[in-house]
């Protein structure tokens, strides 16, 4: 096959910071996707109705109103269960993100005690408020690799037996063990994936030299779990879907002696991941992977537009930057060579 047409694609997880570095890449998102869920870690971060209406205004004043975006607030241990619904019921804010305290980038204001917020999982279940979760246990004598299912094991699993109703996704899930752990749980537990765990492990990042581009939380993993994710990614199994998790740092942020967490993917990763399905025989499950199963789960509506992908003989260039003025942001750039290129129908 040298051609495909899906549905338009959605991304469920991504970060569009704000002020230059939001004006240089959402154009991007928009150039691909029809919907999108937006991540609430701001600087201050999107903790209420107020600061969501503000983001969404500055979203909008910068991409227009084409691309729909769903934004996110930031679970504090400060929410009040009347600031949740109003934020929920004014459509300010269409989901809920928990970050444990001090886990990922700009988490400092994240969840420490997860008993804290029970009341508000209980309210959200009630209410249908999907709980996105940045699934990984910060407790500092945990290994870092071993972070995303000491979290499923000591907490996830605790909060989908109390709250059996609650939708929950499981965000940018990275091991063998999550993926086994949403087969196994009820169909309101799902699972976004990104583009950089399918097609990198920690080899990529750490053979030949240290690649900090390729630093992220969840920390890429050995070959045994990309493979898992590979596997279920391409089978269109409806409870997994694209969330790119596409997160923007400025280049000297990352190269740098702390370098920080993120790998910003959105200009290639729907060629990446097309050469991915392709290789595995499986570019038929493409179209459930990026534009249906996200879609079916927050009983959102299809898109109606299509893309176009196009296979050819040589494999595409990729740009290392994407630049402006003095902002360079380095492009997830896979290990292999991909051959599909996207055309706009
Ligand atoms: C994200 C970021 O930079 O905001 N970083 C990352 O490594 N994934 C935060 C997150 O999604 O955990
Ligand atoms: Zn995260
Ligand atoms: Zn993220």
């Amino acid at each position: 096959m040298n051609e495909i047409n899906i549905i338009q694609p959605d991304d469920w997880h991504v970060h569009f910071r704000d002020n230059e570095i939001l004006k240089l890449i959402a154009p991007e998102t928009k150039k691909i996707f029809g919907k999108c869920i937006v991540m609430p870690n701001l600087v201050p971060p999107v903790v209420n109705s107020q600061k969501a209406k503000r983001y969404k205004k500055e979203i909008i004043d910068c991409i227009g109103d084409n691309l729909k975006i769903y934004l996110t607030l930031y679970l504090t241990e400060n929410l009040t269960k009347s600031e949740l619904l109003e934020a929920f019921f004014n459509n300010d804010i269409f989901a809920v993100k928990l970050y444990p305290l001090g886990a990922t980038t700009n988490s400092n204001f994240g969840i420490k005690n997860i008993k804290k917020i029970m009341p508000i999982l209980e309210l959200m279940s009630l209410n249908k408020i999907p709980l996105l979760i940045h699934g990984e246990d910060v407790d500092p004598d945990i290994d870092i690799f071993d972070r995303e299912k000491s979290f499923i094991d000591k907490y996830l699993t605790k909060i989908v037996k109390d709250f059996p109703e609650l939708k929950i996704t499981l965000e940018h899930i990275t091991t063998k063990e999550a993926v086994d752990f949403v087969l196994s749980s009820n169909n309101n537990i799902v699972a976004s994936i990104t583009p950089h765990h399918l097609a990198s492990d920690r080899n990529s990042m750490l053979v030949g030299g240290i690649k900090p581009h390729l630093y992220c939380l969840p920390i890429l993993k050995r070959r045994k779990h990309r493979d898992a994710l590979v596997k279920i990614a391409t089978s269109g199994n409806k409870k997994f879907f694209l969330g790119t998790d596409s997160a923007p740092h400025l280049k000297h942020d990352k190269e740098s002696e702390c370098g920080c967490a993120g790998v910003f993917n959105t200009k290639y990763c729907m060629q990446t991941l097309t050469q991915l399905f392709d290789d595995k025989n499986c570019l038929n499950n493409l179209e459930s992977f990026t534009s249906l199963n996200g879609t079916k789960h927050y009983q959102l509506p299809v898109n109606k537009k299509k893309i176009k992908l196009i296979k050819s003989d040589k494999p595409i260039k990729f740009n290392k930057f994407l630049k402006k003025n003095n902002i360079q942001i380095k492009n997830y750039i896979p290990d292999f060579q991909v051959f599909w290129s996207l055309k706009k129908n």
